[in-house]
């Protein structure tokens, strides 16, 4: 297991089949699917299978999405990270991509932010990655802004799963 990251208010872990509960609160809520596919579970079991396929990611390529943790009270509040992904999207293929999610509840506190600038520079540093990439729904707006607080500029749009979605991108400066 990897070393957890520490943010001001943020730890930055690997997730564990004991998040399924939370995990499962976040992506049974409609809200949170909205931009996301729009298809929230309905069975824990879906979660299950998701964080044994995430902890898949990790051993075959040494990263995935991680568990976001609060500090101060240890709760489990969303998942954060870098994702590498092998399938083929608007050109490009085997690729780092960035992304979040978060119990409703815990929006607009600024976490996505503040773990996705962790995430980018451990990227960077750590796994030194040559680029980041990031793509999301042309409407949601709260993510589009992430992207850009994070230093990402938009690219292109393009037609996805029937949605038109906006890549961005940013490059390893070091590199
Ligand atoms: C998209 C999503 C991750 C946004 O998460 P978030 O934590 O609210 O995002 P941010 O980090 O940008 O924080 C939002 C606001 O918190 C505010 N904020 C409050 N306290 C803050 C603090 N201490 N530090 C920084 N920002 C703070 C910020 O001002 C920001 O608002 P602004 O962008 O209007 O300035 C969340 O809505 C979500 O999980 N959505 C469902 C899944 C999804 O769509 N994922 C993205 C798919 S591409």
């Amino acid at each position: 297991m990897k070393d957890p990251i520490e943010t001001e208010r943020l730890l930055l872990r690997e997730l564990l089949e004991s998040d399924a509960e939370k995990m499962f609160e976040m992506d049974s809520n409609p809200n949170v699917h909205i931009f996301v596919g729009k298809k929230p579970l309905t069975h824990i079991d879906e979660t299950h299978e998701h964080i044994r396929l995430i902890q898949q990611q990790y051993k075959d390529f040494g990263t995935g999405r991680w568990a976001v943790v609060l500090k101060e009270t240890g709760e489990f509040i969303g998942w954060s990270g870098i994702k590498f992904i092998t399938n083929e999207i608007n050109n490009h293929k085997d690729f780092y991509e960035i992304g979040y999610r978060f119990i409703e509840k815990h929006w607009g506190k600024g976490y996505a932010t503040e773990s996705g600038k962790a995430f980018i520079n451990h990227a960077f540093n750590i796994i030194k990655v040559d680029a980041i990439y990031a793509y999301a729904d042309a409407g949601n707006e709260n993510s589009r802004k992430i992207l850009e607080k994070l230093g990402l500029q938009y690219v292109n749009s393009f037609e996805y799963e029937e949605e038109t979605e906006v890549w961005y991108e940013i490059k390893n400066p070091k590199f």
